[in-house]
């Protein structure tokens, strides 16, 4: 098939906090079991990589919020993500799990030998600790006022309410997430990846030497590389992962991101002891299937700690795909705003096999894409049911008829067999290209296009009628027909397992090898085939309609929980209150920071003095429409940098239930400096 002896594919590790939905499936493991699966049928030697990451602050801090250990809760979920990926067909040939001991010492030794050839750079900085639990606060665990939009419980790394990437030290008012108290600043040690160094060999290799990526992959490793690395710390402060092999990183463990792409080689050792020539023959061919926010990570900064390393081959492609939004809007765990996949089993139990069919047929491959149970229903009954279950049943019903079941002997080809056995040759050649370039939707209706046309060619000859006339011609017609059905079960099966599997015992036969999906002799004259059954059944409206009310409620609940009024804060004193002097004050000048869409800088006349404020409602006002308005002012609030502007205190605004902010004015002109008590 190409110049490659094997194959290495993985899946990404899906984090073990919580279970999988549709948006996991469709974007990465319904395509990588496609691939995985056409290469074994096609006599390949391939491995298929999965696993559950297992690492990471959110799985500690889902640890906490319920009272038990990490260990606890990563035992809980890769049972049942491992469950639901058996339970759809995604065939791995090893799925395991980054808490396991080869993974921990393959990391290790990973690291190791990183720092033994000296690619690291040490660096000492200041990050958040809290005193009161004794330790460094990663990202996730320090929350306070987003600087852009004003919410109170942005996270160290993002602002949920306004999505925008954060750094701990930009958050106003940092609080400890475990104890609540302000953090300090300490000296703490790391080591980094100097990216930047690494910078002009991976614009050669993925720039020069992959412009055949997809351009979704491609165009975002660009865009990275055009606006310049940095070096990455690949160690964190934290007591859950891999540790840090130093001694003087004690209470150190490995950033998740380093340790999980290495889960891919740890799950191959895992496998085979001949894991090595998967991972370090130059004839192998390495493809990691991920989802859009693994971009960085798989093209830029595991390839680097891969070739540094110095024995490891480098990712050949990584066919990343976009995201699949639910019935119009991203899919969230934290809003249960997804169709988790053993939902769906229990609500469409042996229906694997629709799931895989929509998702692929509907797969994100080059933009997002969305889900809808209206689709979902209309894809089963058009197509599965029309299309592929339609003309087997057919078939295989007209030769029970005619022929009580035995394949007919055919009789002398007309042109339009001839042209069948043209039109199955093009099918199978396009089928087997657009797989091997990772076009699995075009290789979906590749698939379907046999028992389209063998729906088209009893439409067009009408064996039904023929029977009275020409019993020759129809033993033809069906003979044909039973070798489509046998075409379509082994064309279908990378995409349809479960289908295939089943059409292949009503055929009663062997599964037939893929080089001789192009014949027409898969079954001979004589064979008795099994009585019809239906491959699919009809989705009718009541089901989905109970999948839109679902969906519904989860929606009103979100929007419940949006509208509650914030509870009240905890009891303070008249002297805490006096603390803040706020005075009405009017909005002199108002313009937009550059490069900020959320800010606003404004220059206002306190009473007091003139000053600069730069407050976070550029999304809410214009500035020409404020200009001259009055306003509420913190005006001793401590000055703050923001986007290198020093603001000198804070306009106060009320967020209303849909999160927008509106000015506190007096009720009539006041002069500026009133004080407000
Ligand atoms: O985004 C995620 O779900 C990560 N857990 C993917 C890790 S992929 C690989 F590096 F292991
Ligand atoms: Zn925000």
């Amino acid at each position: 098939m190409s110049e490659f002896k094997r194959y290495t594919v993985t899946s990404a590790l899906p984090y073990a906090n919580g279970p999988v939905h549709i948006g996991h499936l469709a974007g990465v493991y319904v395509p990588a079991d496609i691939y995985a699966r056409f290469l074994r049928l096609t006599h390949q030697d391939v491995v298929f990589i999965g696993g559950s990451d297992e690492h990471g602050v959110p799985i500690t801090l889902k640890a906490k919020k319920e009272g038990v250990s990490p260990q606890d809760i990563v035992d809980r979920y890769h049972t049942i993500i491992k469950k639901s990926f058996k339970d759809f067909g995604i065939s791995f040939d090893i799925y395991s799990r980054t808490s396991n001991k080869v993974h921990h010492d393959t990391a290790s030794e990973f690291f190791t030998t990183l720092y033994e050839k000296g690619e690291f750079v040490e660096k000492t900085s200041l990050q958040f600790y809290d005193e009161a639990e004794n330790q460094f606060l990663a990202d996730r665990y320090i929350m306070g006022t987003c600087p852009k939009c004003g919410a109170e419980d942005a996270y160290g790394d993002q602002c949920e309410k306004c999505g925008s990437s954060l750094s701990a030290e930009e958050l106003i008012n940092p609080r400890s997430v475990i104890s609540g108290n302000q953090p300090v600043l300490k000296e703490t040690k790391h080591w980094f990846l100097p990216l930047d160094k690494y910078e002009d060999e991976l614009k050669q290799w993925i720039l020069e030497e992959h412009k055949e990526w997809k351009p979704n992959v491609y165009g975002q490793c660009k865009s990275w590389l055009d606006s310049g690395l940095f070096p990455r710390a690949v160690t964190r402060d934290l007591d859950w992962g891999v540790p840090v092999p130093l001694k003087e990183a004690k209470d150190k463990v490995l950033y998740v991101w380093f340790d999980a792409p290495i889960g891919y080689i740890s799950a191959t050792k895992e496998l085979t002891p001949e894991w090595e020539k998967y991972w370090k023959d130059k004839d192998s061919k390495l493809v990691h299937f991920i989802g859009k926010d693994n971009i960085v990570f798989h093209c830029i900064i595991f390839p680097s700690m891969l070739k540094h390393e110095g024995s490891y081959i480098l990712p050949d492609n990584v066919p990343s795909n976009e995201f699949l939004n639910l019935e119009g809007d991203k899919i969230s765990t934290s809003r249960n705003w997804a169709v988790w996949l053993h939902e769906y089993l229990e609500d469409f139990p042996g229906k694997q096999d629709v799931l895989r069919y929509v998702l692929c047929a509907n797969a994100p491959e080059t933009k997002d894409n969305d889900f809808t149970w209206k689709d979902f229903q209309a894809k089963n009954n058009n197509e599965l049911v029309a299309i592929m279950g339609n003309f087997v049943n057919r078939a295989l019903v007209l030769t029970h008829k005619y022929f009580d079941g035995i394949v007919p002997t055919p009789q002398e080809d007309t042109d339009y067999e001839k042209e069948i056995r043209t039109e199955i040759q093009n099918i199978k050649t396009n089928l087997e290209n657009n797989i091997k370039h990772y076009k699995f939707r075009e290789a979906l209706k590749n698939a379907m296009s046999i028992t389209r046309l063998g729906n088209k060619y009893l439409a067009d000859t009408e064996p039904w009628k023929l029977i009275k006339t020409d019993e020759n011609r129809v033993k033809t017609i069906l003979y044909y027909s039973i070798q489509l059905c046998a075409l379509s079960a082994i064309l279908a099966e990378p995409f349809l397992p479960y289908t295939s599997e089943k059409l292949i015992k009503i055929l009663n036969i062997d599964k037939p090898d893929w080089d001789d999906a192009n014949k027409f002799d898969i079954i001979e004259s004589g064979h008795k085939i099994n009585s019809a059954e239906l491959l699919f059944e009809r989705i009718e409206d009541e089901a989905i309609a109970a999948q839109v009310e679902k969906l519904n409620k989860t929606k009103e609940m979100n929007q419940a929980e949006n509208n509650a009024v914030t509870p009240q804060k905890e009891i303070i004193t008249y002297d805490d209150f006096v603390k803040q002097d706020i005075r009405i004050a009017t909005i002199l000048e108002a313009e937009k920071v550059a490069k900020a869409d959320k800010l606003l800088k404004l220059v206002i006349d306190t009473g007091i003095d003139k000053r600069t404020i730069v407050s976070g409602i550029a999304k809410y006002f214009k500035p020409e429409d404020i200009i001259g308005k009055q306003v509420c002012v913190l005006v001793n609030l401590a000055p703050r940098t923001l986007r290198g502007i020093e603001s000198q205190g804070m306009v106060l605004m009320a967020e209303d239930k849909d999160g927008s902010l509106k000015f506190i004015s007096p009720e009539s002109i006041c002069a500026n400096g009133s004080a407000i008590s």
